[in-house]
């Protein structure tokens, strides 16, 4: 199900608007998408379409919009039998305005008549007002508490579930160490974490991911409940209002604190998009702000947006103290159409449970970049990780784990070729710890990084592997030299080893990694390999590489 017809009958513009909007945000979700008027689109063809939404606005006395008539006349046609829209799944968007009798006269009729005709509402026909511009009620609505429950310590512990923990149910694991393992004076911050995770029944092999949720930073919590001047001490219950189709996110305790609401929920950190500008502007009460948040909000104001907010990436609680005025008015039913929910971030298991049980470690590299504004950006779920101190206090970090993309041979013959730079080793050190706690098995490792001396951790690992004859490992630093050497360089110097590793041996080969150009780098490095040792020509090894690929041979495992 995934065409969408999005129909419309506007008046003055504001319901084609609207459609459109849909239209591009059902794109954007990767939909086939129409969007039409109504009296252009072929209503007969209605009898055969299984999705569509119509966005229909209501005249001054609840009449329908002129390029809807033909359409609504068509409708309402007493010989239309009672199931000839049986096949059709809908939803109505009405514009209206409640200052008018009719209110929202056309969608609501249409509606009731798309019934009759055997269609089926996906859902409750949604009533636009424009009384409140964007004409959106509240999804949910908070009831605040007199007092702060009792439990309050339980409220971040949540309990350990039978089933493997989930997205849902996480499983809070305790930090056991944090690490960094580059040198202080290398320009990245590169972390080895490990987190303990005894008794929650979580299981995983070399290639999978572990999900974290991570949290905003307290000093971003602090700023924010002083701008919208919260207490985040108060707590409170959510339920959704009664004409709202959603539903309580399940993951946040009832009752809910206000500072545990913003930790931990709400992405305050995010660069905020276009439908923030609209909600936040429907609030505004000071002129300059309003003025400045409709143009945002406009579609003229695109551009302009972009450059204030998209290219130097300012967070959305950055934004919130731009509008000090309107963010003083929010009201805090809002709060969850305003700010979108915190996103898990995947990681790369770096670690065993056949080596390690007990324990999940992963290795993150701590983001911070340089826009034009003059506070460095930072990643909101590494930064995060390496401001967990196990040595101030127990941290814990709700975690679950997911089949990764990388699948290693299960016969222990079978030799593994990885090519993994900078932090894309972490699959590969999960997969040696493997491998070698099953048996004496044949691996070969390229490590790349910019200095042997700054960032080349796990070094003492790979070199304790080597010793016992379970890997062969191949490094390249980049900055040590005046030319740049990564580990496809290495990756062509191994030519002859690689090729019968490939061609004799059925070796798996691998890369993983965040360096946008290195995965390609490579793939040519390999491709180079087999013309040169196997004497085929450039479109022989890349239907070679093609091959392997299909055969599970050739695995890569990229991320940004
Ligand atoms: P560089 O930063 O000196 O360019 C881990 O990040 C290693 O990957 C670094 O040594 C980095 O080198 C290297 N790297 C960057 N771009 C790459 C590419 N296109 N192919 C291979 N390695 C690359």
């Amino acid at each position: 199900m995934n065409r969408l017809l999005v129909l419309y009958g506007s008046q003055t513009g504001s319901a084609q608007d609207t459609a459109e909007r849909i239209g591009r945000q059902a794109q954007r979700r990767r939909m086939k998408v129409r969007v039409e008027a109504l009296d252009d689109y072929g209503v007969a063809n209605l009898i055969s379409e299984s999705l569509v939404v119509f966005v229909c606005s209501t005249t001054g006395q609840g009449d329908p919009p002129d390029n809807m008539k033909n359409f609504w006349r068509f409708l309402f046609r007493k010989s239309l039998p009672a199931d000839s829209l049986c096949r059709l799944d809908y939803a109505v968007l009405g514009l209206g305005d409640s200052s008018y009798p009719k209110f929202n006269f056309v969608a609501k009729k249409l509606h009731k008549r798309l019934l009759q005709l055997g269609a089926s509402a996906l859902l409750p026909v949604g009533l636009a007002d424009d009384q409140h511009d964007l004409g959106l009620p509240p999804h949910y609505i908070f009831n605040f508490l007199e007092d702060v429950p009792v439990k309050e310590a339980e409220q971040h512990r949540i309990t350990e579930e039978p089933a493997p923990p989930s997205s849902v149910h996480p499983f809070l694991a305790k930090v056991v160490s944090n690490q960094r393992v580059t040198q202080p004076s290398h320009f990245q911050d590169v972390r080895q974490i490990e987190f303990d995770i005894t008794g929650s029944n979580i299981k995983f092999g070399a290639g999978d991911v572990v999900m974290i949720r991570p949290c905003n930073a307290s000093e971003d919590v602090e700023k924010f409940c002083q701008l919208l001047r919260l207490d985040s001490d108060r707590w409170f219950t959510l339920k959704s209002s009664s004409e709202s189709s959603v539903t309580v996110p399940s993951r946040l305790p009832q009752p809910c604190s206000i500072r545990h609401l913003v930790e931990s929920f709400l992405d305050i950190a995010a660069v905020p998009r276009r439908s923030f500008f609209e909600l936040l502007a429907t609030f505004a009460t000071n002129e300059l702000e309003r003025e400045k948040l409709a143009e945002f909000s406009s579609a003229r104001g695109q551009e302009e947006l972009h450059a204030y907010c998209n290219r130097p990436r300012r967070t959305a609680l950055e934004v919130l103290a731009d509008f000090p005025h309107t963010t003083a008015e929010l009201k805090v039913d809002y709060l969850l159409e305003l700010f979108p929910e915190i996103q898990p971030r995947s990681f790369s298991i770096a670690s065993s449970l056949l080596a390690q049980p007990n324990s999940i470690q992963i290795l993150v590299a701590v983001v911070r970049y340089k826009t034009k504004l003059q506070k460095p950006r930072k990643g909101l779920c590494s930064s995060w990780l390496a401001s967990l101190d196990p040595s101030q206090g127990d941290m814990f970090v709700p975690l679950w784990v997911k089949k990764g993309g990388l699948k290693f041979p299960n016969d222990l013959e079978t030799p593994v070729i990885m090519v993994g730079p900078g932090t894309g080793v972490a699959p590969f050190r999960a997969a040696l710890q493997e491998r070698i706690a099953l048996g004496r098995t044949a691996n070969m490792l390229f490590f790349g990084c910019r200095s042997e001396a700054k960032d080349f951790y796990c070094r003492s690992e790979w070199e304790e592997m080597e010793r016992a004859g379970h890997l062969k490992l191949f490094t390249a630093f980049s900055r040590d030299q005046e030319d740049k050497v990564y580990v496809q360089h290495r990756v062509k110097e191994q030519a002859t080893l690689l090729w019968d590793l490939i061609s004799n041996m059925g070796a798996f080969f691998y890369i993983a990694g965040n360096a946008k150009q290195m995965p390609t780098g490579v793939c040519d490095a390999l491709k180079g390999v087999f013309q040169k040792e196997g004497g085929v020509s450039a479109s022989q090894a890349q239907e070679m590489l093609d091959a392997l690929e299909k055969s599970g041979h050739f695995q890569s495992e990229t991320w940004s």
